[in-house]
Formats: C-alpha cells, structure tokens, sequence
C-alpha cells in the first residue's frame, strides 16, 4: 500500500464483536488472563496479548502499527509526548559513563535535555554542526552509542543529509537517530535513506490539529546490535530489570523496541492516552493531503517575503536560493514543508510589532498545526539564552518563525501584507 493508504486502512479493520469502523477508544487500564498460566505467559513474554495499559493498549496499538509502516520500520512504540521518545529512545540504549553525538541546532527541549539533564545523569552529549557530519570522526569512542540529529531543524529549519550520516555512523558501528517530525513520513523516510531509528513528536504535523501531545519510536530492525555485544550490552546482556531477558535473543531484530517498551516504558511510564490517540489517528490520516498543503503554502509565502522590501532575509530550504534545497528535491522528494523563518527590517521591535498585528496567524509556540502559527523565538521558546547561544542554535534576534498552515494562501498573504505594513 501508499501512505496515503496506509495511513487510513494499516492495522485495523472492522472488529468481530461490534464492527465498528472507527478505531475503538479502549479505555481500559487492564487486560482479563483467561487463567493463571495465561497470565505467567503474558508476564514471560511467551504469548502476546495485553496485560496493562502503561505498556500497550490495543488502540495504541493500531497508531503503532500505521506509524511502522508508513516509516518503513518493523515496530513502533506510541508515547506520551515526543520528549518522551527522545528521552526513552536514548535511555533504551545508553547509561551512565557513556555518550551520544548529537547537532548542536536541535529543538529546544531536545537541546535542554542533552545539555542539562543527561549530562547531570551522567550521559555525555558531543555537539556538533549539523552540516559537517564528518565531525562525528572526531568524537567518537568507545562508549559512544548512536548519533542524534533531526531530518528538518526546528527552528533553524536545516536539513540533514541522511546518507552522509548513515554511511559516517556505521562505519564506526553507531546507529543513527532521526527526530523525523518536521518532514513527517510523507516527505522523508529517513529509515530508506540509512537511519536505524526514528522519532516522531505526534503532536505536530502527524497529529496535524493541535489537540494532542503525543510521540512516537519507530525501529527500522536494521541495525545489528549483536555485532557489537559490548557497546550495547543493554540488547545483550541479560537484564535483570525484565526478567533477565536477553533481548536479541528473545525479540531478535526487535531487540531495540522491545527493550524500549518493557524498561523505559514500563519503569517509568510516559504512557500514550488512548483517548489521544485516537485523535492523532484522525489527523494522520490526512496527513498524506496535508503536508501537501502545508509545503505548497510554505513556498509561496517564502517567495513573497523573499520579494518584501521589509524582510532581510528568508530560510526556507524549497527556495531556490537556499543551500539545501538540492537535498529537499534529492530526499524530501522537492517538499521542504511547512515551517520557515525569516528576519524583518528593524530587528526585534519590528518583529513584535509584525508578530501583534497578525490575524490569519496565531501567536503561540507550536508547529505543524492545519492552522497559521507564528512565533518569536528570541522572547520566547529561547528567551533564556544570550547572545552566544542564540547564534550557536542558529536563532538571531529578529527571527520570527512561521509555520504555515492550510488555509487558503491568498488570505495568508493578505495577512503578511498588512501586518509588514504596520511592523
Ligand atoms: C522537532 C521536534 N522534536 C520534538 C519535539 C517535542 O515534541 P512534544 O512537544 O510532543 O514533546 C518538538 C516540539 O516542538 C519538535 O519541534
């Protein structure tokens, strides 16, 4: 199947008992074992099926499986937020005394969490820019376990040459990680393009409708953990926190996902609502038309501003005079979706008083909405850093970041007109 149908049929179909249509909400905390040996064998493993919903629930399970496919990944594992994958899909794999190379321009949350809270758990993090991936050389070592980096950046809003990457981690036997949401499946597949695993933050565009939080992993089951038993003695060992399962063995090329859900998950729970799911299930499958959309709109909006006698400069990587746009038409497939940001005349203060006199565009801090958002970072999401951060996360005072929406674009610049006007 194509995604496009894939994201509305892949994993369900009418069940037996009700014939209902929808994907079911189960809202339910727990599973009934048929009898005590049923229950020992869920327990060991041995059978699938459910036991409690902090680790899997059957409408989650559907999320799961359309995300898998449609990422082109064997397994996925629904999360409560996207930080929430980021955080598990670094503790499945890595502990205390090792390190992650990850690109210094990362989402800010993402930024947060590897420059202060694994350092402070003892989990190194190397930062390098994300357009010199040779870079990686330089910092690897033995407790290195993977490379971290996003396909689109937000919001700096580069893209990520996967290949080159891929290529540069595996030589070193190092899988590579991709925080995949600002492409989304339907623009990029990193796991086709040589990552290992993927991260999605469902909140966003997959999602697609601003009333959910929710993330995703999704294991390409590519990567071979048993080649390496030392670097990642997590997959290989046996754990004694999951009764001393050794995952290779038990899951095989499952080994990773496998270990996501009953350690990270399983201990400490960023479990996915199934009432959340079901929406996000609801917006992905349009997601195929919108990010469609969402592109188109992008472009358009880009090459006005490009024109503007107000604006300084524009990034959008489907500009023609962008740097990256020859990896947008080579693996984005010429779609560079719907975040950009550019810089207006008059620095900050135009930029705040652009930002207040926007209609069409709601002031918040969130993407990937079917609605127009704007922001400005540098008193907002980046309020905290000065000057020399600010330039290290490739944010500049009067950046404002836009992420275009799917309404009709004729009104979207009729807004951009006037409020460049009065800015
Ligand atoms: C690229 C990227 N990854 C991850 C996240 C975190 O996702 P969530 O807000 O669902 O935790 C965000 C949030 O903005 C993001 O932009």
């Amino acid at each position: 199947m194509k995604a496009e149908t894939i994201a509305i049929h892949h994993g369900y179909s009418p069940e037996p008992t009700t014939k209902a249509v929808a994907v079911p909400i189960y809202q339910t905390t727990s599973y009934a074992f048929d009898n005590t040996q049923h229950g020992a064998d869920l327990f060991n493993l041995a059978t699938p099926g459910n036991i409690y919903s902090r680790i899997m629930n059957p409408t989650n399970t559907v999320l799961e499986e359309r995300l898998a496919l449609l990422e082109g990944g064997i397994a996925a594992l629904a999360l409560a937020s996207g930080m929430a994958a980021i955080t598990y899909s670094i503790q499945t794999i890595a502990q205390a005394g090792d390190n992650i190379i990850a690109t210094k321009t990362l989402y800010r949350g993402t930024y947060n969490l590897f420059a202060h809270t694994f350092p402070s758990q003892g989990i190194e993090v190397r930062f390098i820019d994300p357009d010199e991936p040779e870079q990686i050389r330089d910092l690897v070592d033995e407790n290195t376990k993977l490379v971290y980096a996003e396909s689109i950046g937000n919001p700096a809003i580069n893209v990520l040459d996967i290949p080159a990457y891929a290529k540069i981690a595996h030589e070193y036997g190092i899988p590579l990680f991709i925080d995949n949401t600002v492409a989304s499946p339907i623009l990029a597949k990193p796991i086709e393009l040589g990552a290992d695993i993927v991260i999605e933050s469902l909140t966003k565009y997959i999602g697609g409708h601003g009333n959910s939080i929710g993330g995703a992993i999704i294991d390409s089951g590519k990567f071979d953990w048993k080649a390496n038993s030392k670097r990642f003695q997590k997959l290989n060992e046996p754990d004694p926190s999951y009764h001393n399962i050794i995952y290779t063995e038990h899951f095989e090329e499952a080994a990773y996902i496998g270990r996501a859900r009953v350690v990270p998950l399983h201990n400490t729970g960023a479990s996915l609502s199934p009432f959340n799911t079901f929406l996000i299930l609801q917006g992905l499958e349009t997601l195929p038309l919108r990010m469609d959309r969402h592109s188109e709109n992008a472009l358009k909006v880009a090459q006005f501003l490009e024109n503007h006698e107000k604006v300084e400069w524009v990034n959008y990587p489907g500009l023609s005079s962008s740097k990256y746009k020859s990896l947008i038409d080579r693996d984005f497939q010429g779609k560079a979706s719907g975040l950009l940001s550019f810089g207006i005349k008059g620095g900050a203060e135009a930029g705040a008083k652009f930002i207040d006199a926007l209609n069409s565009f709601t002031r918040l801090v969130n993407i990937g909405d079917a609605k127009s958002l704007a922001c400005h970072p540098a008193t907002t999401t980046h309020r905290q850093l000065n000057d020399e951060e600010l330039k290290a996360a490739g944010v500049s005072k009067e950046l404002i970041r836009l992420s275009v929406g799917i309404e009709h674009i004729d009104d979207l610049i009729e807004d951009l007109t006037q409020a460049l006007e009065k800015a």
